[in-house]
């Protein structure tokens, strides 16, 4: 049993990986309830990612990150907790709960985009999916600092949602 009493899971990962999806499928399967980090912080500014990035910009997105995971540390037990793909480098993120990293390659995580029946959507609201070059930059930067800070790792590379939760449940049990 990895997890103390009453204590979060929070699912980091790059984006598109599925951490929404596999926050929802482990609601299915557990007592858990579920909330995910952008959500929130569009619900407080009432403004998609997307416009917050274009008219506040990265840092601004970055704050109500960090403003968000001091609410969630403070507020949150026996949630799952899907995140915004650059989350994870929040100082307490330790504190929050319980880290999974879902892990896949780069081409995977756009495989899946693009073979999603709502792909463009899925890129549209991405403001750094818009380029590819770019997003893949972010992403090497990032595959080992998911790694370092991951208390659990589990590979989605193949889409197995069933088998993912499956695993993360026998993990955490
Ligand atoms: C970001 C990931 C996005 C969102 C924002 C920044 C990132 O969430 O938080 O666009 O820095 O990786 P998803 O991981 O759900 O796409």
């Amino acid at each position: 049993m990895i997890l103390d009493n009453q204590q979060n899971i929070i699912l980091i990962g790059f984006m598109g990986v599925g951490k929404g999806t596999i926050a929802r499928a482990l609601v299915k399967n557990s007592d858990f309830f579920a909330i995910d980090t952008d959500d929130l912080i569009e619900s407080l500014e009432n403004k998609k990612i997307k416009k917050i990035f274009e008219q506040e910009g990265e840092p601004h997105f970055r704050n109500l990150e960090k403003k968000c995971a001091l609410w969630c540390e403070k507020n949150l037990t026996n949630t799952i907790i899907s995140t915004g793909g650059g989350f994870y480098k929040q100082d307490n993120l330790k504190k929050i709960g319980k880290v999974i990293y879902l892990q896949s390659t780069f081409d995977k995580i756009l495989e899946g985009i693009h073979n999603s029946p709502n792909s463009k959507k899925k890129l549209k609201k991405r403001p750094l999916l818009q380029n590819i070059e770019e997003a893949k930059k972010i992403y090497n930067q990032r595959v080992t600092q998911y790694e370092n800070v991951a208390d659990i790792i589990i590979n989605i590379e193949d889409r197995d949602i069933n088998q993912a939760v499956e695993n993360i449940l026998k993990a955490i049990k």
